[in-house]
């Protein structure tokens, strides 16, 4: 049942392109514009939103925050991301024109569940984002977008992330279409790429043994670092947790304009640094602060891994290991980038002699408060 693969996780990482392609599935018709059925909300009651509060817990957070890039810029909707655990004990501000999502793999996370039934109190509606037909968390929402990755078995969450994403992206997408935006061009541009984005997913896994060299080679050391910025920064959050769940490692991720402000202190003699580079292409601003920044790093002798995107030679001269990704619009960036820090995670992991898929102290699905 694994497929051929020593563990479950690396036969979901190999499904990826498949689990993007089967979330996009229908949701686009032949004039390249959303159709999403699903989400059983009007689209006049969707003209009437004032805010999107997304709600989630772990990997489906970092999906979360992703999402907040691309609904604020589509969209123009303010939008919020809260551990669902922190939500409801904050008395949070919500009515009948706020739209919540509740992003959950399992549907049967205690949290997000709670979280989701003191919106509906507070007159909100829910949609929810999730990957287990007729779990308890869609049951319980007013809409369900599925993502269609199939059974996830790894308790670390791999395709169910990538196809969230890709929910994510989808809604973002289609509250911008239905509330005509100006950002109405770019929206059928970043539609049309994204159904050709499982392909690039596809791409990238095929270019993997580096990485998988790269992580057997630390697997002795104690600490990891990942910088991003803009939507690299929930990236690097994802692949230090990855890490975390997966080698026990201590590994956190920092937003990289925050460097100066704290975490610059822990870069010393040969500690890995992951920096995950935004394209130089899209906000040519954060491509060269993050290039700095990558400099600064390597002055004081840390190991640079730089996740950066084909063709930007720019960073090419501050990388101890540069790995090519390829390129993207700026907010999808998230699809191609992950994939090598999941690979990296796993291979890190069993070179510790750790059993991936079944990760110390964790379960698969989080039924407690
Ligand atoms: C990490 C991981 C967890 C889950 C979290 C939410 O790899 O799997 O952080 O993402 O427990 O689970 P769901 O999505 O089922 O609500």
């Amino acid at each position: 049942e694994k497929g051929g693969y020593d563990y479950f996780m690396l036969k979901e990482i190999a499904e990826q392109p498949k689990a993007v392609a089967d979330t996009l599935l229908g949701r686009i018709d032949p004039s390249g514009s959303l159709t999403l059925d699903e989400v059983r909300i009007s689209p006049s009651e969707l003209r009437e939103i004032d805010k999107v509060v997304i709600v989630a817990c772990g990997t489906a957070f970092h999906a979360g925050l992703i999402a907040k890039y691309a609904i604020e810029h589509w969209t123009r909707i303010p939008c919020e991301v809260e551990l669902a655990s922190e939500f409801r004990y904050r008395d949070p501000i919500l009515d009948g024109r706020s739209l919540v999502i509740a992003i959950s793999q399992s549907g049967e996370t205690m949290d997000t569940l709670m979280a989701l039934r003191h919106a509906r109190e507070q007159g909100s509606k829910v949609l929810a984002i999730c990957n287990t037909n007729g779990s308890t968390i869609p049951r319980e929402s007013d809409a369900v977008l599925y993502t269609h990755a199939g059974p996830e078995v790894a308790v670390a969450s791999t395709k169910a992330f990538l196809t969230q994403l890709v929910a994510c992206y989808l809604v973002a997408l289609y509250l911008g279409q239905v509330r005509g935006t100006k950002w109405g061009d770019e929206i059928q541009a970043v539609i049309k790429d994204l159904s050709r984005i499982s392909e690039e997913v596809d791409r990238v896994l095929e270019t993997m043994e580096p990485v998988r060299a790269l992580a057997r080679t630390l697997a002795l050391k104690n600490t990891v670092l990942f910088l991003g910025r803009h939507v690299g920064y929930p990236v690097a959050l994802e692949g230090a947790l990855k890490l975390k769940e997966l080698a026990y490692m201590h590994a956190e991720g920092f937003a990289a304009g925050e460097l100066k402000h704290g975490p610059i202190a822990l870069i010393e003699e040969d500690v890995p640094v992951v920096i995950v580079v935004p394209s130089p292409r899209g906000r040519s601003v954060l491509h060269d602060k993050i290039v700095s920044n990558i400099q600064e790093i390597r002055a004081r002798g840390a190991r640079t891994i730089v996740i950066a995107e084909e063709g930007d030679e720019a960073v090419a001269p501050y990388a101890d290991h540069l790995i090519r990704i390829p390129a993207t619009p700026t907010l999808l960036q998230p699809l191609v980038a992950t994939v090598p820090l999941q690979v990296f995670a796993c291979e890190l992991a069993t070179a510790r002699g750790n059993d991936v898929d079944q990760p110390r102290n964790l379960a698969k699905s989080v039924t407690v408060e």
